[in-house]
């Protein structure tokens, strides 16, 4: 039977590629997206195109009765969700803990964690009932490396990384399997913001010197978010992968010698 599911943050980047990955395995794919329609519109021309089934949704997932009545719209649509990839997100200010106030906390808060949580919560009798089902959450590689001047980012992610593990225990009997995918720096737009917040350069001039001569490509994420979703990982739940290219490569320094 194939499955249903939704991808927030569809219309771009990460999710864009997330959403065309599984219409290509043969799911249904609700492209949700904050505002960009246009961006929304063509990734369901894209699969349509390549013969899979996909309609674009409207919805912010900070707007946690928003996230809820996505999930019936959704339900209304193409059916009951057994795939959920939360994956929707904004990244914050970039000021240090010194000079970030409470709003920016909770507002990232909010995008990441509770609006998706709200989600996952109306979803849950849909994905109870599917046998097998799948919430995968993006996460990312910040929540260990904890740089400065991320840190209502970083708390936020960290706060969803935590939820996705307990629902994991939670809602392993009902066949439910809730996996985290954690990017490093990923060539989007929000990667290109990234970029050029922390020095100055764009994407394509950070690649040689990233792992395997390249930033990560969204189509990365999505084949590990393929693989979560396949009978290949059946028996995996409370996970989390790394998607970074193994990671900041710290030199080992050698001993000083002593002359
Ligand atoms: N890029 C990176 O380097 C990187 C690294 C690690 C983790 N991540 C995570 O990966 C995910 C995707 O990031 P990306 O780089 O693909 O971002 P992106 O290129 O900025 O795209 C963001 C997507 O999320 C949607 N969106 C944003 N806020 C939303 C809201 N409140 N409600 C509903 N949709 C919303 C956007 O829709 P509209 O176009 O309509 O606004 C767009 O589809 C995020 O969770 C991000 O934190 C990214």
């Amino acid at each position: 039977m194939s499955r249903i599911a939704l991808v927030t943050g569809g219309s771009r980047g990460v999710g864009r590629a997330v959403a065309i990955r599984l219409a290509a395995e043969g799911t249904a794919v609700a492209v949700n997206y904050r505002r960009d329609e246009a961006a929304a519109g063509e990734v369901v021309s894209a699969i349509e195109a390549a013969g899979g089934k996909a309609r674009a949704f409207r919805a912010r997932v900070d707007d946690p009765d928003a996230a809820a009545g996505l999930v019936r719209q959704v339900r209304e649509t193409l059916g009951p969700l057994d795939l959920i990839v939360s994956n929707a997100g904004t990244a914050s200010r970039g000021t240090a803990i010194a000079d970030t106030d409470d709003e920016e906390y909770l507002r990232l808060l909010t995008v990441h964690a509770l609006g998706p949580l709200a989600l996952i919560r109306a979803a849950l009798p849909d994905l109870r009932a599917a046998g097998r089902a799948d919430v995968i959450v993006m996460s990312s590689s910040i929540v260990d490396s904890t740089p400065r001047n991320g840190a209502p980012y970083t708390m936020a992610k960290a706060a969803m990384e935590a939820a996705a593990r307990t629902l994991a225990y939670e809602e392993r009997e009902h066949g439910v399997r809730v996996n985290i995918v954690a990017p490093g720096l990923v060539a989007t737009d929000m990667g290109e913001r990234l970029a050029a917040a922390s020095g100055g350069a764009t994407v394509a001039e950070l690649d040689a010197g990233y792992p395997f001569g390249r930033v990560a490509r969204p189509e990365d994420v999505a084949g590990v978010v393929a693989f979560l979703a396949s009978a290949e990982a059946d028996y995996l739940t409370g996970q989390r992968i790394l998607v970074d290219g193994g990671g900041p490569d710290i030199p080992i320094v050698a001993p000083l010698s002593r002359g």
